[in-house]
């Protein structure tokens, strides 16, 4: 094939590259906006153009975010199990409002802020960081760009709209999650080496942090958008945050909306399109 399309955890490293270079592939068309996957410098010397779409649904990510938000914070998923069974029990469903808490958005892209605009929707005081602080958005949307300590010691919720790079693995860590307020939650729609997963493992067993809904893992290529509940999972990471009744984990689903599907669709078709017919590629990734 001239092309191949790729998702998010399909692994695009130097190797693979050389491979598909054998192959006479010319082009990697991702369809999806993140591509911390693909070696772009091993494709550029192999003279293979990677292209992506890098924006079909802001909304559905932050709205996903959002329900991992209310579910955690309302015990949403403990009280339908409940209810399920006809337990109508409220023990030990006490949730905290939103309204007046301190939410820190951590990467303020497209996502982070629809994130920020919902949050403050809620009646929540919003700070922000960004190595490229957007001040004109700030100052229309009411939020406050902070320092990445400060984002750290003041958020009651953080929510993580970053990309991964090398300065974004392990963000949160040992470190950062001990700044953060006791009770504290942290949302990740971002990926998954933002956090380091071990040292959240010991923040939840030492009840420092007061939850995550997280919609990415460190090592989710091995068991996310595949059923593994007949099998044995060795990753005992993984297996421990699934314990935690304050530990809320969906695989990977925050773009998986109706719209942002079709915008998939749609974008990476344009996008192969454009390349066969030697059109200039508004949505190419380059090596730095
Ligand atoms: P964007 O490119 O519009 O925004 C990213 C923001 O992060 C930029 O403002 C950038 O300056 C900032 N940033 C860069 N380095 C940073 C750092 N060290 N600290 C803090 N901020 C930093 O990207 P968008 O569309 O908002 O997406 C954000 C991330 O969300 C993507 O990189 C991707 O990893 C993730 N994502 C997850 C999806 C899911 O289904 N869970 C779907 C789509 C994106």
């Amino acid at each position: 094939y001239d092309a191949v399309c790729v998702f998010v955890n399909d692994v695009v490293n130097a190797a693979v590259i050389e491979r598909l270079a054998q192959c006479g592939v010319k082009l990697i068309a991702l369809r999806c906006a993140g591509f911390n996957n693909v070696d772009l410098q091993a494709a550029a010397q192999a003279g293979i153009k990677v292209v992506r779409v890098p924006a079909y649904s802001p909304y559905a990510v932050a709205e996903h975010g959002v329900a991992l938000l209310m579910a955690l914070t309302r015990h949403i998923p403990q009280a339908y199990l409940r209810t399920k069974t006809a337990n109508f029990n409220i023990e030990g469903l006490t949730g905290r409002d939103l309204h007046g808490l301190t939410a820190g958005v951590l990467g303020t892209g497209k996502i982070g802020q629809i994130m920020a605009g919902i949050l403050k929707g809620f009646g929540m005081d919003i700070i922000a960081y960004d190595p490229y602080p957007n001040e004109a958005w700030a100052d229309g949307s009411g939020a406050r760009y902070v320092s990445l300590d400060d984002i750290f010691r003041q958020s009651d919720v953080l929510s993580l709209h970053c990309p991964l790079t090398e300065q974004t693995k392990h963000i949160v860590n040992h470190d950062t999650m001990k700044m953060m307020k006791p009770g504290a939650v942290i949302i990740n729609t971002g990926r998954g080496a933002l956090i380091d997963s071990k040292a959240l493992v010991h923040a939840l067993k030492h009840q420092h942090i007061g939850g995550i809904g997280m919609d990415v893992y460190e090592e989710e290529s091995k068991y996310f958008f595949s059923d593994w509940s007949t099998d044995i999972m060795t990753d005992d990471v993984l297996a421990r945050l699934l314990t935690f009744p304050n530990v809320i984990i969906t695989s990977h689903q925050a773009f998986l909306t109706t719209n942002a599907l079709k915008n998939l669709a749609d974008t990476t078709l344009d996008n192969i399109k454009a390349f066969m017919g030697g059109a200039e590629l508004a949505n190419e990734v380059k090596a730095n």
